[in-house]
């Protein structure tokens, strides 16, 4: 795509990649881009750059606007690769830049590039750069989500660069939020946001908050959202800073995820009773199958859920693959504010059961004990069971919802 001016002077430059399917280990059904900006002022200024593949993408955009040996400075907010591993194909074409970085920044680079003859400025929160016309502030943003991070406030444009937070992983035409809404749905856009922020950012919740208190408290008058990912934040930032907000507090709907996997199907037949006992007390529910379905979309269909019920077969006395690893990688994931249960079938001894709560135990999660395990294969009368189990665990969802209302 080619540039697209967001605001006087101040231009997309970046890259969609619509063919991205495994985001390092992620799954991106509707790709995603690498978003960076071009300010062309008195001082040319290049805020971020793209993934390694599209160097050629935004070189060309910028060529569209100016020589790039003209611009003098580039403003790193970010070093994952996906924003930063062009970078030294951008200074090898603007040999002249200074590169603005976080501290932690420059040692990541360092690491990446031979960085020796680059010109450094290391700039922490507070920091200004005067491109002419426009002053950037600089916000450190430490662990959203890298030790590196930060944004660029644009102050004369009320532009806030704000790198991967507020992003999401669509590939679009559309550059702002509301021509997508207008082409694709609001519901769609909503969808892209939860799924990034369980799976990039819900261990910073805490952080999250303190940060969007800490920008609230500096008194910034921010009228436009630009991530590195996704569509700009044009019309209403404010819908997706309370979004977040939402989120870091937990927020989530009256509704069950039941993720399971199974052998033979008998943890599967339990989902059946399971899906009716909570749909009879008026629940919403989901069931994921987690061999059927990416780790990337189980973790987002727990997130927007206040209940989860893990169904797992016994194996070895122990938890099923599938499922042991499904927990492993949410405990690195630290959710908040969730109601957990497990159920499973088992041959002999049983196990799985008990190890799906002791990994709600380790995740702090409030839990709903005991679980239910069927020998073999579900009876009429553990289907029963069952069914009697979800009703009681969907009354105790419902309950526990109530303390975030
Ligand atoms: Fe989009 Fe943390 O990189």
């Amino acid at each position: 795509m080619k540039a697209v001016e967001i605001k006087p002077d101040i231009f997309w430059v970046g890259a969609v990649d619509w063919a991205v399917r495994d985001f390092h280990g992620y799954v991106t059904p509707n790709g995603t881009s690498y978003n960076n900006y071009l300010i062309m002022d008195k001082q040319i200024t290049l805020l971020d750059s793209v993934k390694h593949d599209f160097a050629q993408v935004t070189i060309d955009n910028i060529r569209s606007l100016t020589d790039p040996s003209a611009i003098m400075n580039l403003v790193i907010n970010h070093i994952e690769p996906d924003h930063a591993s062009s970078i030294d194909k951008i200074m090898a074409l603007a040999p002249n830049a200074t590169i603005y970085i976080s501290d932690k920044g420059k040692k990541g680079l360092d690491r990446h590039f031979d960085t020796s003859n680059w010109k450094f400025r290391i700039v922490k929160t507070g920091d200004i750069l005067n491109t002419g016309r426009y002053n950037l502030l600089f916000l450190e943003t430490p662990m959203l989500h890298w030790p590196d991070s930060m944004m660029t406030y644009v102050k004369e444009a009320k532009l806030l660069i704000s790198q991967d937070a507020f992003g999401q992983h669509i590939a679009t035409s559309s550059r702002f939020d509301d021509d997508f809404i207008e082409s694709a749905s609001h519901s769609e856009l909503e969808d892209s946001v939860i799924d990034y922020y369980a799976n990039i950012l819900m261990p910073f919740g805490q952080l999250i908050k303190a940060k969007i208190a800490e920008v609230q408290k500096l008194g910034l008058d921010i009228d436009m959202i630009a991530p590195d990912h996704g569509v700009i934040w044009r019309s209403g930032p404010g819908s997706i800073i309370q979004k977040y907000l939402d989120m870091a507090n937990g927020k989530a709907s009256l509704s069950i995820a039941v993720i399971y996997d199974t052998m033979w199907r008998s943890t599967e037949l339990m989902t059946i009773p399971l899906m009716q006992g909570i749909k009879d007390e008026g629940i919403d529910c989901k069931i994921i199958k987690l061999r059927a379905t990416p780790m990337s979309i189980a973790i987002k269909e727990l997130w927007k859920a206040r209940g989860c019920l893990i169904g797992s077969p016994t194996i070895n006395n122990i938890l099923y693959p599938s499922i042991a690893e499904f927990l492993n990688h949410l405990r690195g994931l630290r959710p908040k504010n969730r109601i957990m249960g497990a159920f499973g079938s088992y041959g002999w001894g049983g196990g799985a059961v008990r190890d799906a709560y002791d990994e709600f135990k380790k995740m702090k999660l409030e839990i709903f004990e005991p679980g239910i395990q069927v020998l073999y294969k579900p009876s009429q009368e553990d289907e029963k069971k069952c069914y009697e189990f979800a009703r009681e665990f969907a009354r105790k969802v419902k309950e526990y919802h109530e303390k975030f209302i």
